[in-house]
């Protein structure tokens, strides 16, 4: 290391750099092209951009989900892109993710418990965890999403949308993570109950000093929860600063587009 390098106090959680994932048959489909950003701790990211403009792709890469095929992800300032399942424990144990839809992204044939529970279980994150009681973190988890301690031994089915949401986010407080990466987490929901599962993340995130990386193409969401945003547009970044700033400012004609649609986007 040299003498100049950041010590890790003021070291970004995330350091983002020059990202590039290309998919197809000659590369044809850019889905994120040159990307580069930090995160801090405690910082809470949008990141925002209409359909298909690589949100998915930057956090799957952000979660070493996908593999870039340029530039680089590092985590606490450990390189994570390209790193193999085994060695990604201390990833795993310190960054977890809810998906958009509850349905796909719950084993229906595993109880809710074991769902919750599952990442305590796994090999790769148990060396990284502090050593925990599984029935206790289960009983607190589920307590914090404001399901009832019955649910451990029932399955997705017999819960409503937003409660098979609350059962997601439960799992992954479950090893008690340091970041949360939330893909959409309330557009598959019903417009009904959209603002208590926001609500509750927002709480969740603010009791327990979560870092937020909050992926969502509505910028009514975004602006009430995250401190900063990135707009994505094509695989690139158009825009990116204090949330204040990009929505009462913003300096892209894209961004100020997506603004505009807000009413149109919260529905459809
Ligand atoms: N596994 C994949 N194979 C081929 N194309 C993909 C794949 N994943 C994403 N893409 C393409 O990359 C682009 C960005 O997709 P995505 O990151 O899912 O966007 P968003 O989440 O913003 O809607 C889109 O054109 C999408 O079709
Ligand atoms: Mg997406």
């Amino acid at each position: 290391m040299s003498a100049d390098s950041p010590q890790p106090a003021d070291r970004p959680l995330y350091q983002v750099t020059d990202l590039t994932r290309v998919f197809g048959r000659d590369g044809r489909v850019r889905a994120l092209d040159g990307v580069s950003l930090q995160v801090r701790a405690g910082q809470r990211l949008g990141i925002v951009g209409e359909s298909g403009s690589g949100k998915s792709t930057l956090i799957r890469l952000m979660a070493a989900l996908d593999r870039p095929t340029s530039g680089s992800v590092t985590f606490e300032g450990q390189q994570i892109s390209g790193l193999r399942e085994p060695r990604l424990g201390f990833l795993r144990a310190a960054v977890q993710l809810v998906f958009q839809d509850p349905r796909s992204s719950l084993n229906p044939r595993m109880t809710v418990g074991s769902i919750v529970t599952e990442p305590l279980r796994s090999r790769h994150l148990r060396g990284a965890l502090e050593p925990v009681d599984a029935g206790v973190r289960l009983r607190e988890v589920l307590q914090a999403v404001d399901l009832p301690a019955d649910a451990a031994s029932r399955y997705p089915h017999e819960f409503s949308g937003g409660q098979r949401q609350r059962i997601a986010i439960a799992r992954a407080l479950a090893p008690d993570p340091r970041v949360l990466i939330a893909d959409e987490p309330v557009s598959a929901l019903d417009v009904s109950v959209r603002a208590q599962v926001l609500n509750l993340l927002a709480d969740l995130v603010a009791a327990r000093g979560l870092t937020l990386i909050f992926v969502s193409h509505d910028l009514s969401v975004v602006r009430h929860l995250c401190d900063s945003v990135v707009v994505l547009r094509a695989g690139r970044i158009e825009e990116q600063g204090p949330s204040e700033q990009v929505f009462a400012q913003p300096s892209a004609d894209y961004t100020r587009a997506l603004i505009a649609a807000i009413p149109r986007l919260r529905i459809g």
